[in-house]
């Protein structure tokens, strides 16, 4: 049975002092492993501060939000697997729409990136989602296909294997408007059968898919009980210590209540 998982992303905000607050909130309420796995991931000049306050809580980890895909050199501003690695960094962000629009990130790039991550032991948190004007042609599902495939691209089963995927539909993403849960489960269904044809029945099975785009508290109820969607990726709710709360605890009862149903 797959874990769910809610991942925060912090994005470019909060202060250096805030950041701490919300990590020691968070490690202050979540004491003992919950059923729902949790992941923060601040902007990357914090990531040695946050994962210091959470190195002895094995159940918070630390993702970082992006990266570059060589290991060193002249990359002026840029951060390696190699240096994420060295911070004891499990995961990492990759292919968010905010880097493929703002940093004209490629879909060669993501794949460089995300074959760059699993060389060094990081799980990639691997994005995808249409934007409104591919939504309304109606070609949102032909566009994510090309997507994922375009980044799995020359990854064996084992490596797909390790991939957490997020669709996350550019449109909904810090707008409020959320993509329906049955939509949503439509998108990340097509998402799994597309990597039973790059992988096996069964890593199809295992791997995570999770929903991004303005999920709060009010609203991911609808979702997190499809039994597709795997977690969520949450942008702006994450960085309010009770809605990410509220998130954490949503997940963490759908998981209990699959796991009760399958016994
Ligand atoms: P919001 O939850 O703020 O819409 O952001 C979603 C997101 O981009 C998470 O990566």
């Amino acid at each position: 049975m797959r874990n769910k998982i809610i991942i925060g992303n912090w994005k470019m905000n909060l202060s250096l002092a805030d950041a701490q607050d919300l990590t020691f909130k968070l490690k202050s309420s979540i004491k003992v492993e919950r059923p729902a796995e949790i992941t923060v991931c601040p902007p990357s000049v914090y990531l040695l501060t946050i994962s210091n306050i959470l190195k002895d809580t094995p159940h918070i980890k630390t993702g970082a939000q992006n990266m570059f895909y060589k290991e060193e050199g002249a990359y002026t501003g840029e951060v390696s697997p190699k240096m994420l690695k060295d911070l004891h960094i499990e995961m990492v962000i990759i292919g968010h729409s905010e880097r493929r629009q703002y940093f004209n990130e490629s879909d060669k790039d993501v794949n460089l990136k995300i074959k760059a991550a699993l060389k060094f032991g990081l799980t990639p948190v691997f994005c995808v989602g249409e934007d409104l004007k591919i939504r309304e042609k109606g070609e949102a599902e032909s566009q994510v296909k090309n997507q994922v495939l375009e980044g799995i691209k020359d990854l064996n089963s084992a490596d797909i294997e390790k991939l957490i995927i997020a669709y996350e539909p550019v449109w909904a993403i810090g707008t409020g408007k959320i993509c329906s849960g049955e939509d949503a489960n439509k998108i990340i269904k097509m998402i799994r059968s597309t990597i039973k044809e790059k992988s096996t029945p069964q890593i199809s099975e295992t791997v995570r898919i999770l929903y991004g785009g303005s999920v709060k508290s009010d609203n991911f109820g609808e979702h997190i009980k499809y039994p597709d969607i795997d977690g969520g990726l949450v942008g702006g709710a994450s960085l309010n210590f009770e809605e990410f709360m509220k998130l954490i605890d949503l997940a963490s009862n759908a998981h209990s209540q699959v796991q009760s149903h399958s016994v």
